[in-house]
């Protein structure tokens, strides 16, 4: 035992050269990558990246991650509005009118295209026609398309309407009037009574005036425009991306009569 242990911390006269030469080898290595490194980093900086020309190029390779992140599938879907559908996707040939698209605020390339009416115009939209992509391309509901639509024919002269729910998000639904908090019970008890119950994560509890009365002091309006968008600690909807709106504007109703406000 002793023996084969003395064994094996002898050293050969090869061993020794390896071991001397594997220890000056590894640290040089190691610096002459790290200066490959730098050197590569410095060579990549190299290109201009200041004249426009360049800026634009950078722009241009971005723009794909640019709108994927606008349209990030897991993000809780809000229904965006016309000007936000143009900017995120249609603005990319609308705006400088790319591949023969009419521009956006140009009544020359809209004129004849505005004859065709509303339908027709969304329908295109939406089907696509020759260059001009389905949606657009992008991940968009028919009202989302049909709203972009709309704000870049109005920009060209025509008068549309923007489809029924195309209320901002800001404003309260349209469509449903003013909010029944007594259906909102059931909404509330459903989506939200978890947090609001209790004051989970900081959440205002029901029916507390003392922690509802600045809010309430907001305004119906608002407070449904971040019931329906999250703020803070308040995930859109409640975290429930598929709660009709009308029952969410419900259940804000109920939450802000509870709290002693006046619809
Ligand atoms: C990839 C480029 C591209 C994108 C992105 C794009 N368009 Fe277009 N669009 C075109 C082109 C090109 C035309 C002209 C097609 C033609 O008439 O030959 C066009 C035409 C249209 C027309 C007129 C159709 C008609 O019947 O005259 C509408 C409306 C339209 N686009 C809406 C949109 C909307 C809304 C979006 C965003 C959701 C969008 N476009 C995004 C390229 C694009
Ligand atoms: C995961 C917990 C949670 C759920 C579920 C939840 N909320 Fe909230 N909510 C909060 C928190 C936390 C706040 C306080 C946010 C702040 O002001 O910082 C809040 C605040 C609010 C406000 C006041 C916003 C303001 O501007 O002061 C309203 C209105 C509201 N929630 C409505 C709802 C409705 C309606 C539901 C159900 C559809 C719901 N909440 C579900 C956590 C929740």
């Amino acid at each position: 035992m002793a023996d084969s242990h003395a064994k094996m911390t002898q050293a050969t006269p090869q061993e020794v050269i390896i071991s001397v030469v594997a220890g000056l080898f590894a640290p040089l290595l190691a610096i002459f990558l790290i200066v490959m490194l730098v050197l590569s980093i410095q060579d990549n900086h190299k290109p201009d990246t200041t004249s426009e020309a360049a800026q634009k190029a950078t722009l241009a390779r971005i723009k794909p991650v640019a709108q994927l992140a606008a349209l990030d599938a897991n993000a809780p879907k809000v229904e965006k509005s016309g000007q936000e559908v143009y900017a995120a996707v249609c603005a990319a040939c609308h705006a400088a009118g790319a591949l023969g698209a009419p521009k956006f605020e140009n009544t020359g390339d809209w004129g004849s295209r505005l004859g065709q009416g509303y339908d027709t115009l969304v329908k295109h939209a939406i089907e696509g026609i020759r260059q001009m992509p389905p949606r657009g391309g992008g991940d968009l509901s028919d009202e989302e398309v049909a709203r972009a639509v709309v704000y870049m024919a109005n920009s060209a002269g025509a008068s549309f309407k923007a489809p029924e729910a195309a209320a901002p998000a800001a404003a309260a639904p349209a469509t449903a009037g003013k909010p029944d908090p007594a259906k909102g019970k059931i909404a509330y008890e459903a989506n939200c009574a978890v947090c609001h119950a209790s004051g989970v994560a900081g959440a205002p509890k029901l029916g507390d005036k003392a922690a509802w009365d600045a809010r309430v002091g907001q305004g119906y309006a608002t407070l449904y425009s971040h019931a329906l968008n999250g703020i803070r600690g308040m995930p859109a909807k409640g975290g429930n991306a598929s709660l009709p709106e009308a029952d969410l504007a419900n259940a804000v109703g109920y939450l802000f009569v509870e709290a002693g406000g006046k619809l």
